[in-house]
């Protein structure tokens, strides 16, 4: 008898060997190579087969106009301005973040626009229910339906044709088409695929909920990233009230838009003025704090650095980074050192973005080094100045994008101050009481902006 063929795959990556490894060749992993049974050539994916014809480009009526909003506008936001019919949306985050919360608020107003499936695969109905009691949801036309496996759960959709698909989460669905255990990367592709197809061929808006790995990937299916049509990924701090939704990609919007949301005892708040939410508790005369106007997305929000800045009593100094890259914390401190010459060298440096927020922009260099300094020299920051701009490895400072939205934002909260890369002051008009101070290097900045 022929001997059965398996196949060995990472579970973090879906990469496939023969035989098996102790480190898989791709992601680096130690350990992550699993057996499998191989997929049944051709699969489901033969069955799509459908003679498509080529279109001209004109002739194909775009979908744009059919956006479904779900009423919460911030998710609205985040998808691009609504859900797109037969898209496939996956929504990432760590377990507890609060993803079954936020689909649950959003599909009740879907609900008003047709009938909705929620395939509960991990909390019982009952669980749902008394969850959805406490959030206010009440929707007539929303389904739950308590089951782990694919193919019932596709032939309910037969059945009941609904109008939105939940699958909370797929690492708890399987398809009996293959052996390996739910949760595994061939059977996370493989449901994914399958609802893929499902999506596509009934036009059915499906939602996936995925649980995060430690490492911060979206387990195993790095796969199920390019499946999807849009990644969603729900963040914050579980210390934190505030959540962000972030779109990683969106084949309907632009990606980098968040919407942000604040976790209450009845669910989900929407937070449509963040800056304001952000600064909310911020010590007005103390040193080692400042406002820095990032963009997310086409979004411009205001948040505040801290640091604290204090002599270190071991050999080797900590440097600790949250909410920005440490890579990028030791990078302007370098900068300071040499370039302004402070002395950083045997200090301890703490740098906190307030309310869990995490910010990738290079505009916020600017605002690093001034807090940097205040709580080194112990300089309070005038409360009313702001600072943005990028700071390259000479200490100059660059031009940053939208500089306008961002002076706006500033001038909006009642700031009346803005040192800026000069670059950025080309076309820009000061709003009303706003002063702007253009600077070509970080060392200018500091003699602008203490008290
Ligand atoms: P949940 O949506 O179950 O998280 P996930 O599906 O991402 O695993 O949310 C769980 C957390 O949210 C839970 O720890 C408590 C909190 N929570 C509230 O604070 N208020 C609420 O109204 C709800 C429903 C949850
Ligand atoms: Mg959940």
């Amino acid at each position: 008898m022929a001997k059965q063929k398996t196949i060995f795959s990472c579970q973090q990556c879906g990469f496939q060997s023969p035989k098996w490894l102790g480190r898989c060749p791709d992601c680096q992993q130690w350990n992550t190579l699993v057996e499998e049974q191989p997929l049944v050539s051709g699969g489901h994916a033969r069955q799509q087969a459908t003679a498509a014809k080529p279109q001209r480009l004109a002739e194909i009526d775009s979908c744009e106009e059919d956006r479904i909003s779900s009423g919460l506008s911030e998710f609205d936001r985040t998808l691009g301005g609504g859900v797109v019919p037969g898209s496939l949306i996956l929504v990432g985050g760590d377990p507890g973040i609060g993803k079954s919360t936020l689909l649950l608020q959003a599909v009740d107003r879907l609900a008003q626009a047709g009938k909705v499936l929620y395939v509960t695969a991990e909390e019982s109905t009952r669980q749902v229910k008394l969850r959805g009691a406490r959030l206010g949801v009440s929707a007539d036309q929303l389904f739950l339906l308590a089951e782990t496996s694919l193919e019932q759960i596709k032939l309910r959709i037969k059945e009941l044709k609904p109008d939105f698909l939940v699958i909370d989460s797929i690492q708890t669905i399987f398809t009996n088409s293959l052996e390996s255990a739910p949760g595994s990367v061939s059977q996370v592709r493989d449901c994914a695929g399958q609802l893929m197809l499902q999506a596509k061929g009934e036009n059915l808006p499906t939602f996936l909920v995925g649980h995060v790995t430690k490492d911060g990937s979206i387990a195993g299916p790095r796969v199920l990233e390019h499946m999807v049509d849009t990644v969603l990924y729900f963040e914050g701090d579980p210390g934190h009230p505030y959540r962000i939704l972030r779109a990683v990609k969106n084949r309907f919007g632009s990606t980098n838009e968040i919407g942000v949301f604040e976790m209450q005892e009845q669910g989900l708040r929407e937070v449509s003025n963040p800056s304001e939410l952000f600064l909310a508790e911020r010590p007005e005369k103390s040193a080692g704090s400042v406002v820095v106007p990032a963009l997310e997305g086409s979004r411009p929000i205001l948040v505040e650095l801290q640091a604290l800045v204090s002599s270190s009593s071991f050999g080797t100094p900590q440097r600790t980074a949250i909410g920005i890259d440490h890579k990028r914390l030791a990078l302007l401190i370098a900068i300071l050192e040499k370039k302004v010459e402070l002395a950083l060298a045997g200090q301890d440096i703490f740098l906190n973005v307030a309310g869990g927020v995490r910010l990738d922009e290079p505009a916020v260099d600017l605002g690093v080094i001034a807090v940097l300094a205040s709580s080194h020299l112990n300089r309070v920051i005038e409360p009313q100045t702001v600072l943005f701009g990028e700071v390259g490895l000479t200490g100059e400072v660059r031009a940053v994008s939208q500089p306008e939205l961002r002076v706006k934002e500033a001038a909006r909260l009642g700031f009346n101050r803005c040192v800026l890369p000069q670059g950025s002051l080309k076309n820009l008009e000061a709003p009303q009481g706003m002063q702007l101070i253009g600077i070509n290097h970080a060392g200018e900045a500091l003699d602008a902006i203490f008290i």
